[in-house]
């Protein structure tokens, strides 16, 4: 029997073999940008375990965008190699490794967790951040960030672009692009933390257009044949903020623009958003985008059980199942379910078969 959860799914010109995604999820363990041996093994593991596609962490495409001095990096040929491994090995367990894209704009140049989360200056290792507009994610932060002129907005398009050419040269199958939790180009999207009068601001129309040409640019680079997503914040919980209504619009336009997957999160635009976090919080924004776009999407957000997630597949609610916590706490999370949910077909590593959980 299988289980709609592991029913097969094409996406362009790849297969994947579950609907089990590993979201992005940051490290903040890397060096200058490049990957190491702790990306290896935490992307290779949950390989292992079963998910058929794993989403690496934010991936700066420049030193700016870096939410920390220790995000991934992807804007220079040297960080190629490291990356080469990890998805040749991702690949070897029969799942695609996908990379998402990011500039982190005005929430750039913060430390890790674990030292505190806190806006960086200078001396610290810091930057000075770029946003759409001279406006500050909280009160306390000692500088406004820079407001980015054309020139600006130009360099961040180009450096999407060749953040995808090295991506594709790394052997990535899957590139998402980040648009959503306040990073640069959700800043854009967001009447709250978009103040422009030029071509960039004000209508809906100018908010989306750097998201559009920064998708234009990639795809100049990105095989055609190979999945593109977005990652949106369907809502940002705040009065007067972007809304679901808008996020349907813009997947209808992006789904013209080739566009595969919607990955649907939601939040992190204004520091005062009111989220009401409860499982499944998010699968209505997937469902509704694709019901309304009829476009694919992913559903994220305290999804943590086999038929909690079977069951978004199974009732058309999302045709992806982001998870993120739960697969830091079970990076077998595939093997599981495939053993909660009775799915006879998923194959375990030949390493492994001797422990395999029998029904
Ligand atoms: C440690 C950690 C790092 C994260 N880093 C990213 C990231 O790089 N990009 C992103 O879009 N979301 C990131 N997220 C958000 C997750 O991808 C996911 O959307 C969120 O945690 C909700 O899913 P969950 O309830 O399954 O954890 C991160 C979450 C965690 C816990």
């Amino acid at each position: 029997m299988t289980s709609p959860l592991f029913s097969l799914l094409q996406i362009k010109s790849i297969i994947l073999k579950n609907r089990i995604v590993i979201s992005p999820m940051c490290q903040y363990s890397a060096e200058d940008g490049f990957a190491n041996d702790w990306h290896l093994v935490h992307l290779g593991s949950r390989a292992v375990g079963g998910a058929g596609l794993i989403i690496q962490e934010a991936t700066a495409v420049s030193p700016e965008g870096r939410i920390s001095p220790e995000d991934l990096g992807i804007w220079n040929d040297e960080q190629i190699e490291k990356y080469k491994q990890i998805t040749a090995f991702i690949l070897s367990q029969n799942a695609f490794p996908g990379i998402q894209l990011a500039h982190a704009g005005r929430k750039a140049s913060t430390s890790s967790p674990w030292q505190g989360n806190r806006k960086l200056t200078i001396d610290e290792g810091g930057w000075r951040t770029v946003a759409p507009s001279a406006e500050r994610y909280h009160e306390d932060e000692a500088q406004p960030p820079l407001e980015l002129d054309k020139a600006g907005i130009n360099k961040v398009i180009a450096d999407f672009k060749a953040a995808a050419r090295r991506a594709h040269e790394a052997g990535y199958k899957v590139l998402e692009i980040h648009a959503a939790h306040g990073y640069l180009i959700h800043q854009f999207l967001s009447p709250l933390c978009n103040k422009r009068s030029d071509d960039y601001g004000g209508s809906f129309e100018n908010r989306i257009r750097l998201l559009l040409e920064v998708i234009d640019a990639v795809k100049t680079e990105w095989p055609a044949d190979l999945p593109l997503f977005v990652r949106i914040s369907g809502t940002d919980w705040a009065e007067g903020g972007w809304n679901e209504d808008d996020s349907v619009e813009l997947a209808k336009i992006l789904k013209t623009k080739g566009i595969d997957v919607i990955d649907c999160s939601s939040g992190g635009a204004v520091s005062y958003q009111q989220i009401p976090v409860a499982p499944n919080y998010q699968v209505p924004i997937a469902e509704r985008v694709k019901r309304e776009a009829h476009i694919c999407t992913g559903a994220v957000g305290l999804i943590t059980e086999a038929k909690q997630a079977e069951d978004i597949v199974n009732e058309g609610k999302a045709d992806l199942v982001f998870f993120a916590r739960e697969a830091l706490r079970e990076p077998y999370i595939g093997l599981t379910f495939a053993h909660n949910l009775h799915d006879g077909h998923t194959i375990w590593p030949k390493q492994y078969e001797r422990a395999k959980l029998e029904d």
